[in-house]
């Protein structure tokens, strides 16, 4: 398994660019697939999870180019696509299996999603109940609450559906295969997740109406080709966010950031703890707002963080955690349960590492309470076999008193295959 040893660092300087988009990525590729005509990506995440999705609708007939630059998919119109020889195996991708689950709900032929084991350990009831309410016939393991899946689709109908959690993937899966289904499918949660697939489910001219908490999608509406650049990835970028804001003398610019505010709650939050956090230059590209982020080294001091901004910063939590870690006070983390259903149990795992590094933490069921320190320990942390947990802990590393060693972090490349040679070029010793 590998490990990686970082050094505290001086200083965190320069101007960078993250990659792409890792949400957007993977529906640039499902749209693309299902539409009519060539459908283009500039900016897509090269990342093990959107690799995942790129397979399996190359598993389905679809052509998909890549010279380096841009993908270049063929869409093969709502019902090209065709049964899929194997097993369609997603990874570490809940994205790609919940979303696609949602797609192959709507394929008059049948298919089996699965995953690492990781994925096979995550709940899947979430898009299967939906999903079956719509018509499809869905088995899997336990119950058909786990994966591997397997997905008898075709003739659904539209439903009406109150989703018990707020989560892009489960409105997602429910919005594709209503491309599929009779009539009208809404979909409503208790707050707004992040809203790619509304902005580009209307790029793509599908039939789609959004009121507040609530979406609703027409069905059998052709979707046409289209020309996508996929902004940087504010969940890549909120790694190095929290490094220049708790490294001293740091300043950092980086450049091409999506901030769509169904994803800025890391930058609300961090700023409510005092964080010196500028969005430079905002600006609009294929529906989605995009801007530079300037970021300086500040005197972080403890918050509360609870309610609606939690969806809007779900992945950044393990980050979030760092700086709480760095601040002066106590934060507090509340409805927050669904973190420990993501690639890790993150509350447990961010709760372990931190105790590592000297850290007062208690955890709570939907939350945690971080009492913020000076000081930081050097120490050995585990990954946990989750991309963020490697990230945030190597982000600790900057200003602990000694070297942190992080073990099992080829994780990162499932989101943030540059992250290291990012990390060692802006850290300054
Ligand atoms: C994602 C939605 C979120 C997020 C994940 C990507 C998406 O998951 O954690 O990394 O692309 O729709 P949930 O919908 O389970 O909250």
């Amino acid at each position: 398994m590998n490990s990686i040893t970082i050094q505290p660092a001086a200083s965190v300087r320069g101007d960078i660019v993250v990659p792409g988009d890792k949400s957007i990525s993977h529906r640039s590729i499902m749209l693309g697939a299902i539409a009519t005509g060539v459908t283009t990506v500039r900016g897509f995440l090269r990342g093990e999870d959107n690799m995942s999705t790129m397979h399996a609708f190359r598993a389905m007939g679809v052509d998909i180019a890549d010279d380096g630059e841009t993908i270049q998919i063929t869409g093969m119109g709502l019902h090209g696509l065709k049964e899929p020889g194997d097993v369609l195996d997603c990874g570490n991708s809940g994205t790609t299996i919940r979303l696609i689950t949602g797609l192959l709900s709507g394929q008059s032929f049948f298919s089996v999603v699965t995953g690492d084991q990781y994925l096979r350990k995550r709940p899947m009831k979430r898009v299967v109940e939906p999903l079956s309410l719509m018509g499809a016939r869905i088995a899997g393991r336990n119950n058909g609450t786990l994966a591997p899946l397997a997905i008898n689709g075709g003739s659904l109908k539209g439903i009406s559906y109150r989703s018990p959690v707020s989560s892009a993937q489960i409105k997602s899966s429910i919005m594709l295969a209503g491309l599929y289904a009779d009539g009208e499918t809404n979909v409503t949660e208790p707050s707004l997740s992040r809203d790619h697939s509304e902005r580009m489910f209307r790029h793509f001219g599908a039939s789609v109406e959004t009121n507040g908490r609530g979406v609703t999608v027409r069905g059998g509406v052709e979707l046409t080709a289209q020309e996508v650049t996929v902004p940087g990835d504010i969940s890549s970028a909120a790694f190095f966010i929290v490094a220049a804001l708790i490294t001293p003398n740091s300043e950092l610019l980086i450049k091409n950031v999506g901030v769509n505010p169904t994803r800025t709650g890391v930058i609300d939050i961090l700023q409510a703890m005092g964080g010196d956090i500028q969005l430079v230059d905002p600006r609009e590209v294929s529906g989605e707002p995009v801007a530079d982020i300037l970021v300086r080294s500040s005197r972080l001091k403890g918050t509360n963080i609870s309610g609606s901004v939690v969806p809007r910063a779900i992945d950044e939590f393990p980050v979030i955690c760092v700086a709480a870690a760095r601040a002066e006070g106590v934060t507090t983390i509340r409805d927050a349960r669904e973190l420990r259903v993501k690639e890790t149990d993150r509350i447990t795992a961010m709760a372990v590492n931190l105790k590592r590094l000297g850290i007062t933490v208690t955890e709570t069921e939907d939350g945690m309470d971080i009492a913020g320190s000076e000081q930081l320990l050097g120490a050995a942390v585990d990954s946990c076999g989750d991309h963020r947990i490697a990230m945030s802990m190597s982000i600790a590393a900057l200003v602990a008193s000694s070297a942190i060693t992080v073990a099992d972090i080829g994780c990162v490349a499932t989101s943030f295959p540059t992250f290291f040679p990012l990390l060692e070029k802006v850290a300054l010793k």
